[in-house]
């Protein structure tokens, strides 16, 4: 089929986001109401509103996870919201007391991390960003939204949109990756999932963007770890995801533990005041992350609660989580320390966010039992699951079209390794009350796919840990007497997530002499990395024939998988993240800056490792599919534009394959020549398309002035006049390029 189709690449990734979402704002009439209540109250009530307790896990699902206290705080207006307290019955409870035992009857906003998945867990979120789908995203978060608020949760802390570089740091799994334009596609996409297009809406959840800003910069991908940047890489790479969930419009934004550039972001007022209330217009409200505020006394900011407290509430941390350290500030407004003016601001934020969920008017969002048996891990949610779980894969590697396999060739398969049989590290980190029951293990999915006359065995091989081999006797039987072996390795769960830094990237324990072993039995191998973050993976894809990245995929892990390996479906996925030939390459991105040295493995003097090739194992955006596809030579509307002119660029691709596939087509872009050092490329916007058989389409993107732009010597967002070069292409390295001139 020759059809050329002439499409405008996934306009909504090219146009800024606010263009298509509305920010959070307020009204005339909503602001009415908070001004009488705001002098009805007293600085006690106006402290309580400002301050969120936990619930108590020990008291867990089969509890309340209510502490002995939470009643009284709520009856006392102590508390303005609770976390992880869950459960329609639980919340209904919690809530009466606050609305029909106090003075003012002020409602209790209840959040929860529903990060990728309520209780049909779903895959985590760096795997959901190799979909490069933002509708896949939207449907996630939608979900997620959908069970949630069936069960009371009423506000999620999440999209998390940190901008990852060093896969070290264990919460590179929460993320969306390296590179800031798709994460502000993907933040985009969860804002407008979980907050629908009104929070009226009682199936839906008001975001959390987090963790503002810049923790995933922590040096050494340490978690925690001192943040160190310029303002210009703050707000080039870091900043874009958060601005991006903002205008989408996040009611609520999560401060980060770290500090940047030696001010934590719980006493950042430059970072919370000056850039997200006043630069961007950001009308909802910030809430701490867990106790950082009183971390601040850690941070050496100040040596007691008030003192950081006061610092916080100067910077317009609006909401203390867990630190305890804002029902101290009727004393200090007393003492005149802490402006009653300042406490006013953040409860009237606070209320915004409150009326905007319409609690004053149904202080329990329709949340009940027969809501949550109608939606929680529905049919349809799983289906959703899977259909998103499916996009989230990348393949690696196809030797001899090994994949997808043929039910006839593969009469009989070996699965072997630690996590063949696995349910529990599916789920992922941040998985919510997902439950290791719930999933579809890659055994169940393969039995279920595989024709009734094939042979599927089961051998472990080795233990996710540990150092004994006793197991790969076993192994390699099992694989000698097989057509194809199918080998699960990777992470567990808990190797990733929060205050899950790994100091090496191999694969854990044995398990990377577990494929060397199996392979060497010489029957086709194909290799599933399961995990939360890029791997050192040189010898799985020297020694394996086929190797696909499944990350975590969540409750339909296994049906997932069996679909891709059986070709139902043909994967599309492209890497959100550089894979690093060794963790001693790390950091390494696709866009970095040139240095006055290039690297030239040939070349002595140059930026390099003299003991490793400069290049990383796999590069940003790359994947592969079982069709192939060809690109044409990008052509561009216009050779010369002035500063604030657009450039089209058109590029023919072609599917010269004999399948249906996916393509995630690529636009980067090189300032070449600047006032300030500029990234050898970077992403400015992407489209994923689908191809019929033989299929070409003409993919067009639109260059506008905005991504043109950067921050001059003076920070002053410019374009400069002189030449840009355009490359489109499958991946960040494989690209077709042209070039065009800005002139005066
Ligand atoms: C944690 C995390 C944050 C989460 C919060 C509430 O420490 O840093 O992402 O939302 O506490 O659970």
């Amino acid at each position: 089929m020759n059809n050329t189709l002439i499409l405008l690449a996934a306009c909504f990734l090219l146009l800024p986001s606010h263009s298509l979402a509305q920010r959070f704002t307020t009204s005339p009439a909503i602001e009415r109401k908070i001004d009488s209540l705001l002098a009805l109250m007293t600085p006690e009530e106006k402290a309580g509103q400002l301050n969120q307790y936990s619930g108590d896990f020990a008291t867990g699902p089969g509890g309340n996870f209510l502490r002995s206290d939470h009643a009284d705080m709520a009856r006392s207006e102590k508390v303005g919201s609770f976390l992880n307290v869950l459960g329609s019955d639980v919340v209904r409870r919690i809530q009466h007391i606050a609305v029909e035992e106090t003075r003012l009857h002020i409602p209790l906003i209840f959040g929860y991390d529903v990060i990728h998945g309520y209780r049909t867990t779903f895959p985590i979120p760096l795997a959901e960003a190799s979909s490069w789908d933002p509708r896949a995203v939207e449907l996630s978060a939608r979900v997620e939204a959908r069970e949630a608020s069936a069960s009371g949760v009423q506000w999620t802390f999440s999209p998390m949109v940190d901008i990852a570089r060093d896969p070290r740091w264990g919460r590179i799994a929460e993320g969306s990756g390296e590179d800031p334009v798709l994460g502000s596609a993907m933040a985009a996409a969860r804002v407008r999932g979980y907050q629908g297009t009104s929070l009226s809406d009682p199936t839906t959840v008001v975001a959390c963007v987090k963790h503002f800003a810049a923790y995933g910069a922590g040096e050494g991908g340490r978690d925690y770890n001192t943040v160190d940047m310029s303002e210009r890489t703050l707000r080039e790479v870091y900043l874009p995801p958060y601005k991006a969930a903002v205008d989408a419009g996040a009611g609520t934004v999560m401060c980060s533990f770290n500090e940047i550039a030696g001010v934590p972001s719980s006493v950042n007022r430059w970072l919370l005041t000056d850039v997200l209330k006043k630069e961007w217009s950001f009308e909802g409200f910030v809430v701490s992350d867990w106790g950082s505020i009183r971390e601040c006394i850690n941070h050496r900011i100040a040596p007691t609660s008030d003192g950081v407290g006061r610092a916080a509430m100067h910077a317009g941390l609006d909401m203390d989580m867990e630190s305890n350290a804002y029902l101290g500030l009727p004393r200090l407004i007393a003492s005149g320390t802490v402006p009653l003016s300042e406490v006013d601001e953040s409860v009237r934020r606070v209320l915004r966010v409150k009326y905007a969920l319409g609690l004053f008017d149904d202080p329990y969002r329709g949340c009940s039992a027969e809501r949550e048996k109608k939606e929680i891990l529905s049919a349809e949610n799983r289906a959703a699951a899977r259909d998103v779980a499916r996009k989230s894969m990348v393949l690696l590697k196809n030797d001899n079209a090994v994949l997808p396999l043929d039910a006839a060739k593969a009469a009989s398969i070996a699965v072997i390794g630690p996590f063949g049989n696995d349910k529990e590290n599916m789920l992922g980190t941040w998985s919510s009350l997902g439950a290791g029951s719930t999933v579809v293990s890659i055994m169940e999915g393969l039995k279920t796919a595989a024709s009734p006359k094939s042979r599927i065995t089961y051998v472990k091989g080795c233990d996710i840990e540990g150092t004994t081999t006793d197991g790969f006797a076993g192994a390699i039987v099992a694989a000698q007497n097989a057509d194809v072996v199918i080998l699960v390795v990777g992470e567990s769960r808990g190797m990733t997530g929060e205050a899950s830094s790994r100091s090496q990237l191999d694969l854990p324990g044995v398990q990377a002499e577990l494929v060397r072993a199996v392979a060497a039995a010489g029957k086709p191998t194909v290799v599933v990395l399961v995990g939360g973050r890029p791997l050192v993976i040189g010898g799985i894809l020297h020694q394996a024939t086929a190797v696909i990245e499944a990350w975590h995929l969540g409750v339909e892990a296994g049906n997932a998988i069996a679909d891709v390996l059986f070709g139902t479906y043909n994967p599309g996925g492209k890497l959100p993240v550089t894979f690093p030939r060794s963790v001693g390459q790390v950091p390494i991105y696709y866009n970095y800056k040139s240095t006055g040295r290039p690297f030239n493995d040939s070349v002595h003097y140059t930026s390099r490792y003299f003991d490793l090739p400069s290049t990383p194992q796999l590069p940003f955006g790359f994947g592969l599919s079982y069709t192939t596809f060809s690109y044409g030579t990008p052509r561009l509307s216009v050779q010369k534009i002035t500063a604030n002119e657009n450039v089209v660029v058109s590029v023919d691709v072609e599917n010269t394959g004999t399948r249906k596939g996916e393509e995630v087509v690529q636009l980067y872009l090189r300032d070449d020549f600047a006032t300030v050092t500029r990234p050898v490329k970077e992403l400015k916007a992407f489209a994923k398309l689908e191809f019929m058989p033989k299929e070409k389409k003409t993919a067009e993107f639109t260059i506008t002035p905005e991504m043109m732009s950067m921050y001059d010597l003076s920070m002053k967002k410019v374009i400069e006049p002189g030449t840009f070069t355009v490359y489109v292409g499958t991946n960040s390295v494989d690209c077709r390029e042209a070039a065009f001139e800005v002139v005066q």
